[in-house]
């Protein structure tokens, strides 16, 4: 693996730009103390790693480096590979489809099986319309990422349509979505949620290559981003969870779900080769941006996209959390070069 030169001065330039000498002592501090360590030892570790492994201190962190060797951490993913990879093997004018949401919805109109409203396009009398045969609205800034850009309205609570247009519109939120219906079996982990599978492809000119696979578990709130307090688990070749459920944000892992109390080590991905199937169709759809992380919900007649993403994503397993010691650079590594 190489990632050239100028990318990794780049990016150490911008850390020791950024360097918050309190932050890394307070998350060495965690560290030390969710595994037992010396704080000074983990903090010294922790900025070897960053100066001379492209490992981000939140990397660190969410894929339990201080509990791993050198030899397993190298199986891992970091941040700085993955945008390296999307950078050097996607297209970044095609990449603008998956940039704007809206973009992704009019190039990748027969995978997202939902009605969708552009406001920049459409009035306060269609939104009203629109709102008779969709009662519960997704609406979504289109350039957003993570979380931050996704609101949900009931239609009922609405009065006044032009003056909800006006908000939406001045909000940026210029998306709006019918809500997505999931799976009975997802709806009995966390009803609230729609809980997505993320797959991430590389497709090589010929073949489409699942390289990485995880189920993310909301707690009600509209998203099942870590931002909304959602959590993940990764999945075997067969959409089997592998392990307990965790998230980067601490040392909280879910054998069950905390709301439903459903096992999160049991659960498998309904319909799981149709899910594999359409992201195999899927992945070939904009060929100059063949590394994606897709975002799928299944409903009970199978699965649709709701977003690609050109820069993936990083989902790693935890050792604490599952005691599986390798990540999923092996896997990318069979089927790529970067
Ligand atoms: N149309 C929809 N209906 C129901 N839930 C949705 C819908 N769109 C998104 N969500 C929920 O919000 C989450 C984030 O949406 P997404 O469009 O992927 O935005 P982000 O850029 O924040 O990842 C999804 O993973 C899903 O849980
Ligand atoms: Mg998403």
């Amino acid at each position: 693996m190489k990632i050239d030169l100028s990318a990794r001065v780049h990016y150490f330039v911008g850390r020791v730009r950024r360097f918050q000498p309190a932050r890394v002592t307070a998350l060495a501090r965690q560290i030390a103390r969710e595994q037992n360590k010396w704080m000074p030892a983990v903090a010294a570790d922790m900025l070897f790693s960053a100066a001379f492994c492209d490992t981000a201190f939140i990397d660190y962190y969410e894929a339990d480096f201080a509990a791993l060797s050198r030899r397993e951490r190298r199986t891992f993913m970091t941040s700085l590979i993955q945008h390296h990879i999307a950078n050097r093997l996607n297209d970044a004018d095609a990449a603008e489809v998956f940039a704007d949401k809206r973009r992704f919805h009019r190039a990748f109109a027969g995978f997202t099986g939902r009605e969708w409203l552009d406001l920049e396009e459409t009035g306060p009398a269609e939104l009203e319309q629109f709102a008779v045969r969709h009662p519960v609205l997704i609406a979504k800034e289109p350039i957003s990422r993570e979380g931050h850009g996704v609101f949900r309205y009931r239609a009922d609570e609405v009065t006044d349509w032009a003056a909800f247009h006006a908000e939406l519109v001045a909000k940026g939120q210029l998306l709006v979505e019918e809500a997505i219906v999931q799976h009975p079996y997802l709806a009995e982990y966390c009803p609230g949620t729609v809980n997505t599978t993320r797959l991430v492809s590389y497709f090589d000119g010929t073949d489409v290559h699942i390289v990485s696979r995880v189920q993310k578990f909301g707690r009600g709130a509209v998203s099942d981003q870590f931002s909304w307090g959602g959590f993940f688990t990764m999945l075997d070749r067969d959409g089997r969870a592998v392990g307990q459920g965790h998230s980067g944000k601490n040392n909280t892992f879910y054998p069950t779900h905390p709301d439903s109390g459903k096992s999160i080590v049991d659960f498998r991905v309904p319909r799981w080769d149709e899910a594999v199937a359409l992201i195999d169709r899927a992945a070939r759809i904009v060929p100059e941006v063949p590394y994606v992380g897709w975002d799928i919900a299944m409903t009970a007649e199978g699965p649709v996209l709701i977003e690609g993403n050109w820069i993936p994503g990083l989902y790693e397993t935890r050792v604490t959390a599952t005691g599986i010691r390798i990540g999923s650079r092996p896997e990318h590594e069979a089927v790529m070069t970067w």
